[in-house]
């Protein structure tokens, strides 16, 4: 069984992103794959306090609820990341669950520890959802590079984005021609390919 990660990273509730992952999500289903979902804004996360003290031990000292994600986003076949454009990166709540994953970078690239199962490695697919205020496909460059990073620590080497601007308003996704669509379609394709990859090994 496909397991498949939402993660709802803006304050805005109902927003465009919003509306973008549950679209995703309900194509994800449709597809066969178990859901689960984050509402970032719902949970406690603090920011990372760059303590170091993940660089010995792998974990992070502090208690909150990333105790939970990690296993979330490390068991997790495919991750649909929504979240929107600030100041030209990702909003801060979001980016607060991107920085906490420095733990998983210690045990990954210091401690040389396996982060992800290797026989399934390989099927990891992500998905990236976001939308923008500006008239400027350009928007959204800064939070990509916060993307593709995230995603690579998480041996996702495949990810598929979806990326809407002129966005300001709430909501502003219905109106467009194929957003909702889109973002359906990619949530099954999500799954698709991770049911054919992990095929793929088995055969
Ligand atoms: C604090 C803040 C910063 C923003 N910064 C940008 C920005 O740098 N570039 C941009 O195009 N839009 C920016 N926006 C607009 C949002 O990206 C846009 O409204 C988006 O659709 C919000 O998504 P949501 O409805 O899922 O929250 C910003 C909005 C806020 C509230």
């Amino acid at each position: 069984m496909v397991k498949i990660l939402g993660i709802a990273g803006s304050p805005r509730q109902n927003g465009n992103t919003s509306l973008l992952l549950e679209e995703a999500l309900k194509g994800a289903r449709a597809a066969g794959a178990t859901v689960n979902k984050i509402v970032v804004c719902n949970r406690e996360i603090n920011p990372c306090l760059g303590c170091g003290w993940c660089r010995r031990s792998g974990a992070c000292q502090q208690e909150d609820a990333m105790e939970k994600i990690y296993g979330l986003t490390l068991s997790s076949h495919g991750i649909i990341l929504a979240a929107p454009v600030y100041f030209n990166s990702l909003n801060a709540q979001t980016k607060a669950l991107v920085d906490r994953h420095q733990c998983i970078w210690a045990r990954k690239e210091i401690l040389k520890e396996e982060i992800t199962d290797p026989d399934t490695r390989h099927a990891r697919r992500g998905l990236f959802l976001s939308t923008a205020g500006a008239d400027d496909p350009h928007a959204f460059d800064g939070a990509i590079k916060v993307v593709d990073s995230f995603f690579r620590l998480l041996d996702i080497e495949y990810y598929h984005r979806l990326l809407f601007f002129r966005m300001g308003e709430r909501g502003a996704v219905r109106n467009h021609p194929t957003a909702m669509r889109d973002a359906y379609s990619a949530g099954e394709q999500l799954v698709a390919e991770i049911s054919r990859s992990l095929g793929d090994t088995r055969s």
